[in-house]
């Protein structure tokens, strides 16, 4: 295995960096490498070719990031100006940012307060005529409520997107992620459960069309199309195929220690562990908890200062603001109070740190650090 620089703090790193890679990857480079290190060649094929058999799909198409694979999506969506597309407001804005760019206008939904995830009960008062697309994001690697999302998607004609940035290898009552919906797209940044040297993507389809289409988009359209540069590299391809080989184990270590986590943690007042739902595989790309400022005694983010300024570790706020009132959203004309029950959640986010080079012992020193900080010891 190839440390992490051990002089930096591990609480920091594992925010940073997700997954763990080895001399099996720095090898697989050098064979490409030798190769004069082509783009989008047979490397990437083959690793397309066991992404998609990994995740239940019937094509794979590999993309330099997630909006590089998300934006072949949005061209052959084909969005007209005016329509809408349903997008959680407790997510990272580039889960909306692809699809206002291609000329969508973004209706934010609630998300579910206990999983993060697009609230099934709340997503049928936003379709309108104009509606084209719902955005489903498995927040934090755990897969959204599915069935309800697709029978409503089904009964007003919506195309499903999956943004499984954070859940490659999640299922869903027995199914891959490839199994449900239109498309699902992944990222492979540096911070992801999978990581193709610091940036990749993917999208997966069983829309014969459609992929070849994003095939040809992909490289800038092969004449037929106006098409974009998306490629990824065979070097990115050929660490790809050894990451993918790693990514169950991977995800079992998340999952065994927020397990653990969950464990330590139950007992600790105002700090709500996560919540998951029956019959899912969460695979753990995040950890979060919801702080309660009444009963540890401080804000989220007071709490994370303590965290860090006394015990040296690192806990970070994310998705606070929700993405409705970011400063680009609101200049769209979206702001405060279109979302209330995701912004009073977001302001309660804190991320744990958690990443596959994690060891129990460091949960138990992690909660240590947690109970010190509000007095609970
Ligand atoms: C939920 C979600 N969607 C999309 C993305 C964008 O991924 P990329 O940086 O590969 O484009 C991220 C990145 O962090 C994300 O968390």
């Amino acid at each position: 295995m190839l440390s992490p620089r051990l002089s930096e703090n591990k609480w920091k790193l594992a925010h940073q960096f997700g997954t763990i890679y080895g001399v099996e990857e720095a090898r697989a480079m050098l064979e490409v490498l030798e190769d004069w290190a082509p783009t989008c060649g047979e490397k990437v094929r083959e690793f397309e070719e066991k992404f998609a058999a990994h995740e239940g799909a019937k094509h794979a198409i590999a993309a330099n990031s997630w909006v590089g694979a998300a934006h072949l999506v949005a061209i052959v969506l084909d969005i007209k100006p005016g329509e809408e597309i349903i997008v959680p407001a407790i997510t990272f804005h580039a889960s909306a940012n692809i699809f206002v760019r291609e000329g969508a206008k973004i209706v934010f939904a609630e998300s579910d307060p206990r999983t993060f995830n697009l609230d099934p009960e709340k997503l049928e008062e936003k379709i309108t005529p104009k509606t084209k697309a719902i955005i489903a994001v498995h927040m934090c690697g755990q897969p959204c409520d599915m069935d309800p999302i697709l029978e409503v998607a089904k009964k007003h004609g919506l195309i499903v997107i999956q943004d499984a940035a954070h859940a490659p290898g999640a299922e869903y009552h027995g199914k891959k992620l490839g199994e449900m919906g239109e498309f699902v797209i992944y990222s492979f940044q540096q911070c992801k459960n999978m990581s193709t040297l610091g940036e990749g993507g993917m999208v997966v389809t069983n829309d014969d069309e459609a992929a070849e289409k994003m095939r040809k988009l992909r490289s800038h359209g092969g004449g037929e199309y106006p098409g974009i540069n998306s490629r990824m590299t065979d070097v990115q391809g050929a660490v790809g195929l050894v990451q993918l080989e790693r990514l169950d184990r991977h995800n079992e270590v998340r999952r065994r220690l927020a397990y653990y986590l969950n464990e330590l943690l139950k007992d600790v007042e105002g700090m709500t562990i996560p919540y998951e739902i029956p019959d899912v595989k969460h695979v753990y790309h995040l950890y979060n908890t919801l702080a309660d400022e009444k009963t540890i005694g401080m804000t989220k983010d007071k709490f994370i200062e303590a965290l860090w300024e006394k015990e040296g570790i690192k806990a970070i706020t994310q998705y606070h603001p929700t993405v409705n009132c970011l400063p680009a959203y609101k200049a769209m004309g979206h702001g405060e109070g279109e979302c209330p029950v995701s912004e009073e959640t977001a302001s309660k986010i804190v991320t744990l740190p958690l990443c596959p080079r994690f060891t129990n012992s460091d949960m138990e020193e992690l909660v240590e650090g947690i109970k010190r900080v509000i007095g609970r010891r």
